[in-house]
């Protein structure tokens, strides 16, 4: 129906019969004549019509789908905006192929339409261009990680959605069964044991762009329902499979962003992560690492920094720099962030006029407070924001301060991409309510070597071969070295809590492989739809997802979930017995 596409004529091609099609992006009447912008997925091309299709042109409105055959004349006025800015089309033919509704939302990069009416009419928010381009990056990100590892002789293996729970800590999703009442298929969280199950086979080198279904709560980078590229591979090191992916990560960049990123990534160890960022997922675009005040304050006689003196207690600090002008409002709301992360207090100080001053100074000593300036290195204007307690309560508390205040005062460089690998997770992690152990990565996970011995006596002191691949605050991906024999397997699950009757209900088939020769073994997987977000610079995965859900867990187009009918629920031998709004 076409002889090119509407991103694709220059000047090279003035005096040419072209015929073009596309949707009516804006038309524009000029006395005698009129113009139309004619979109599709590759550009827009200006169209010119004289007054013999006044009548026809008076009919055609915004999103018809129209044919145009004409020739390509150089334009008067350019416009370097647009890829065909060059040239226009003088029409000598017009057809309209199909007419269009008023659209309820603007069809163009900008829009103000609510989310809800563009989740509504997804398919016509996907006609906007950034959000073409959005998906259609996405998709080259996927072929150049495709080309990538097919390169590097992986497999590309699909595994069942309908299985059996796979333990990634999340609820599952559950599907009934027609054939056997009462039992359910599980969505797979990840294809976390089928991967391993491979490596059991011996494909050695596995990939799959996987769906993945977690039935959590969703955030900006969490849907119930994302895509991972996941990866599994034999008899590599930890190292290995890292160097490997970063090199994958530097294709994707250099092919799609023709950015060249610095390999090997930095690394740090979790442990660093938390001491110095407060978090697992360190944001290393800006600076305010925290200072740790133990020693300044070893011998303090003041009762609030005394809380953060011990073992798995900390006194941690940043310096904001020429922020010692903070309102009350400010430090209120620094404070907000504290208790919303379990802290009970924060302590501000600033560097005025060659010396600390602050409320609290007064509970400090002459050489507390020498000792406090000559480690902060302070200088004029700086502000010293303090937290007190327990480590993990603490760090986590201060590292929220810190990203905010690197949003509030623009201290990120939004044009950076910063790759980090984080390392040494603990393998444990414990819950007070429940009392007991979890696992942090999943229970596959190996630990390190020297920390082996300490399962039985300080489990939560256990490191883990777990890495996570961090990019500017985000957790890309995660991996780790599995176990990879039954006895270290079995152990890991009665650490877990689970009894030997459980271990052979749920994992029997999983210990019983172990058992036919199984190769060392490890993997990682990536998000997809956060790479492509953060690729894109969009703050939601939702900007680079066709048809996802909204925050409420619903896809307002299809009106997703609905009800079931009697007779299918019958079917399946089902009956709902409290609906929520029962319920409630
Ligand atoms: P993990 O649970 O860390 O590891 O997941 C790997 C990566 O998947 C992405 N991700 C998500 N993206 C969008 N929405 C979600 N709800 C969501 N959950 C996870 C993240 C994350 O880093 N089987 C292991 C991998 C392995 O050990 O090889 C796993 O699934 O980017």
């Amino acid at each position: 129906m076409k002889t090119h596409n509407n991103g694709e004529l220059r000047i090279t091609h003035v005096n040419e019969e072209v015929r073009l099609v596309g949707w009516v992006a804006k038309k524009r009447n000029l006395g005698s004549m009129a113009f139309i912008d004619l979109r599709d997925r590759y550009g827009k091309t200006q169209l010119v019509f004289d007054e013999t299709f006044h009548d026809q042109v008076h009919d055609v409105r915004s999103e018809y789908v129209i044919s145009v055959l004409g020739k390509v004349v150089e334009r008067q006025s350019k416009n370097p905006d647009m890829l065909t800015g060059d040239i226009e089309i003088v029409v000598e033919k017009l057809e309209v192929i199909n007419t269009a509704k008023t659209t309820p939302l603007i069809i163009d990069n900008e829009t103000d339409a609510l989310e809800a009416v563009r989740m509504k009419y997804r398919y016509l928010d996907l006609r906007r261009p950034n959000m073409q381009a959005n998906l259609i990056q996405r998709s080259k990100i996927a072929s150049v990680i495709r080309r990538f590892l097919d390169e590097q002789d992986f497999v590309d293996i699909e595994t069942p959605v309908l299985g059996k729970s796979t333990p990634e800590g999340a609820r599952d999703y559950l599907v009934p069964s027609r054939n056997y009442p009462g039992e359910f298929y599980a969505l797979p969280q990840s294809p976390q044991i089928y991967k391993q199950l491979l490596m059991i086979s011996g494909f050695e080198r596995y990939y799959q762009i996987a769906k993945c279904f977690r039935d959590e709560d969703l955030r900006a980078d969490r849907q119930m329902e994302f895509t991972q590229v996941d990866i599994e591979t034999s008899f590599l090191s930890d190292r290995q499979i890292q160097a490997m992916t970063e090199e994958m990560m530097q294709k994707v960049f250099k092919e799609v962003l023709d950015r060249d990123i610095t390999a090997p990534f930095k690394r740090m160890t979790w442990s660093e992560a938390m001491h110095t960022y407060g978090t697992d997922k360190p944001d290393t675009r800006f600076g305010l690492e925290f200072h740790d005040l133990g020693e300044v304050f070893a011998n303090t006689d003041f009762k609030v920094l005394q809380s953060g003196l011990g073992e798995g207690k900390v006194i941690k600090a940043i310096v904001v720099p020429n922020y010692a002008s903070i309102t009350r409002k400010g430090i209120d709301k620094v404070l907000d962030i504290v208790k919303a992360h379990g802290g009970h207090g924060v302590l501000d100080m600033k560097f005025v006029e060659g010396k600390l001053d602050g409320r609290i100074l007064k509970f400090f000593s002459e050489a507390e407070i020498a000792n406090l300036e000559s480690q902060l290195n302070l200088v004029e204007n700086d502000l010293v924001l303090a937290v007190s307690g327990d480590f993990e309560v603490s760090c986590t508390a201060l590292g929220a301060i810190r990203s905010y205040l690197a949003n509030e005062l623009e201290l990120i460089d939004h044009d950076a991409y910063n790759f980090l690998w984080v390392t040494e997770f603990p393998l444990l992690e414990y819950d007070a309510e429940e009392d007991r152990y979890f696992a942090r990565h999943h229970p596959f996970t190996r630990a390190m070597d020297e920390d082996k011995d300490l399962i039985d006596t300080e489990p939560g002191k256990v490191r883990a071969i777990a890495y996570d691949m961090i990019l500017n605050g985000y957790e890309l991906g995660g991996g780790s070295l599995r176990i990879y024999n039954n006895e270290d397997q079995t152990k890991m699950f009665e650490v877990l809590g689970f009894t030997h009757e459980e271990i052979r209900n749920q994992f029997g088939f999983f210990i019983d492989a172990f058992e036919y020769g199984t190769p060392p073994h490890g993997g990682i997987a990536f998000g997809l739809d956060r790479l492509a977000m953060l690729i894109a610079k969009e703050n939601s995965i939702r900007e680079v997802i066709a048809f996802p859900k909204n925050a409420q867990a619903k896809d307002p187009m299809m009106d997703a979930p609905s009800k079931a009918s009697d007779a299918q629920l019958a079917e399946l031998y089902l009956s709902v017995v409290k609906a929520k709004e029962e319920n409630n």
